[in-house]
């Protein structure tokens, strides 16, 4: 998606006063089956409200913003309120009119009003900004964005007024897909549910509205024809690309845009230089940044703020959320990374987990089935196998061996685990935290460990070995005689 323009958003600056932008939020969404908020559903790993107000915030700042809520509004309300906009409570939802019935106090001071649909979640703020200046050009009472989608079954169709048997820009009024008859069927410009209102008129009538339709609702579609009776001028624009008005209406809906967003981000990241095999198997969020030459393997997530350098290469099944990877990082298939540093040249996998708060060092390898937490490993160092390492400030050039654990948590308070520079830890050492193993030492293997160990020390901690002679030979030829 390129950027808006500047100068568009400068323009757009200038008139903070008179331009509003509301945004209808407030519908269960029945058609999806869910208990959680229509808007609040996900798409590219955003809300689709989330996605509709980062557009709105592009045009106008957040302060001039609406959403219109009603359906478990407290939910809405909570998970928006970060973005600094507005919000107007519909107690009831008796329809898209009845919403913006419903937010006059807020909107009337403005002069121009954008309507914004909460679950058109593809829409740009290019395009707002077009909607916008189509209606001050044709200094209309109301503008409204349509769309030729290839199948425009479930929207509201647009009827333009004809001049000598040829289309004009003014709109006759909006037919709702339950109520077309006939030949208007045949219609295929729909009703992107995006409009430009001059608040004046709209607010003048629209207590013309009436619920004399299938739903028995308030349509906001009808003030078309209201305006229209009126002598104010309506108008229509088409949308240049009519995939960014498609609404979601359904679980299918979701995937078809969820899909989409993926696949425009995909290509994004492509032409900036960064190689995707089978880009259609990959999850990659919108905020994600890849340098150049990375190359993403089939069937990997990248969620939220995940930033990656260049030169890397994430191997296929791995989910990276919320990281920071250097250059140069080879990430093995099946790890899992959620809030973690990763620095240049670090090896992991594969299937590492590096649970939040980690921070792997320069040219550092975490291996097979390792687990780290709250766990820096400073650069150079090894923990290659079977190991967990949690609370632990893990120095220069250390080996971990395999199946090392530190012992961290006492059933009631977590405690630190420090091992210094060039400290070596033989496999299946237990560290029993609050412990440090100095610069240089040794742990051998199998060492339970409770106390420091110094620098430069060796520490043996568990039982010694017996041995006895003979003992199993002599065992079979007694079984061999007695029967056991
Ligand atoms: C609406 C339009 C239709 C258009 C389509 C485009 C009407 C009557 N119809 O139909 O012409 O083609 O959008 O996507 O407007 N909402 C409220 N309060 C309410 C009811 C709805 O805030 O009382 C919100 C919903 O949360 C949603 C938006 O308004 O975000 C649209 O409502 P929805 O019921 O999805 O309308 P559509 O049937 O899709
Ligand atoms: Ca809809």
């Amino acid at each position: 998606m390129p950027k808006p323009k500047s100068t568009s958003a400068k323009a757009v600056k200038g008139k903070l006063e008179q331009f509003a932008i509301a945004i209808l939020a407030a519908g269960k969404g029945t058609r999806l089956k869910s208990r959680r908020p229509k808007v609040l559903h996900e798409i590219a790993g955003q809300s689709l409200l989330a996605h509709v107000v980062a557009a709105a915030i592009q045009v106008v700042p957040p302060q001039s913003i609406f959403a219109i809520i009603g359906y478990e509004a407290e939910r809405v309300r909570e998970a928006l309120t970060p973005s600094g906009i507005n919000f107007v409570l519909q107690r009831e939802q008796r329809g898209t009119g009845h919403a913006i019935m419903e937010a006059r106090d807020s909107l009337q001071g403005f002069e121009t009003v954008l309507v914004l649909s909460g679950d058109v979640p593809l829409i740009r703020s290019e395009t707002i900004v077009q909607v916008r200046d189509f209606h001050a050009a044709h200094s209309a009472a109301m503008t409204i964005l349509t769309a030729e989608p290839e199948n425009p079954t479930g929207y509201g169709r647009v009827l333009r007024k004809l001049k000598k048997g040829i289309e004009t820009d003014e709109v006759e009024r909006i037919i709702e897909q339950k109520a077309l008859r006939g030949r208007e069927a045949e219609c295929r410009e729909v009703n992107s549910g995006i409009y430009a209102f001059a608040t004046k008129p709209l607010y003048k009538h629209i207590g013309g509205l009436t619920t004399d339709n299938a739903h028995g609702e308030y349509y906001l579609t009808d003030m078309a024809a209201l305006l229209g009776k009126a002598g104010e001028k309506v108008v229509a624009l088409r949308a240049s690309d009519s995939n960014e008005v498609l609404g979601v209406n359904t679980r299918l809906d979701l995937a078809q845009l969820d899909a989409r967003l993926r696949d425009k981000k995909a290509r994004e990241l492509m032409e900036a230089g960064v190689t995707i095999f089978r880009p259609e198997t990959c999850d990659i969020d919108a905020d994600v940044q890849i340098g150049t030459d990375t190359v993403i393997e089939p069937f990997v997530q990248l969620i939220g703020r995940t930033k990656i350098g260049a030169d890397c290469r994430i191997r296929s099944y791995s989910v990276i959320t919320n990281c920071e990877i250097g250059d140069g990082v080879l990430v093995r298939p099946g790890c899992i990374l959620e809030d973690s540093v990763v620095r240049n040249g670090a090896q992991l996998g594969p299937y590492s987990h590096l649970r939040p708060g980690s921070d792997i060092g320069e040219g550092a390898h975490v291996g097979n089935f390792v687990e780290t937490k709250k766990a820096r490993l400073g650069k150079g160092s090894k923990a290659n196998h079977l190991t967990y390492l949690g609370d632990s400030n893990v120095g220069e050039n250390v080996n971990v061996g395999a199946g090392t654990i530190t012992c961290n948590y006492d059933g009631v308070n977590k405690h630190q685990t420090v091992i210094d520079d060039g400290a070596f830890i033989g496999s299946d050492a237990t560290l029993v935290a609050p412990v440090r193993i100095g610069r240089g030492a040794y742990v051998g293997a199998a060492s339970c460990i409770t106390e420091d160990v110094p620098d430069d020390a060796l520490a043996i901690g568990r039982g010694r070995q017996v041995t006895k002679q003979g003992w199993a030979a002599e065992r079979r030829a007694k079984i061999k005689k007695t029967g056991s």
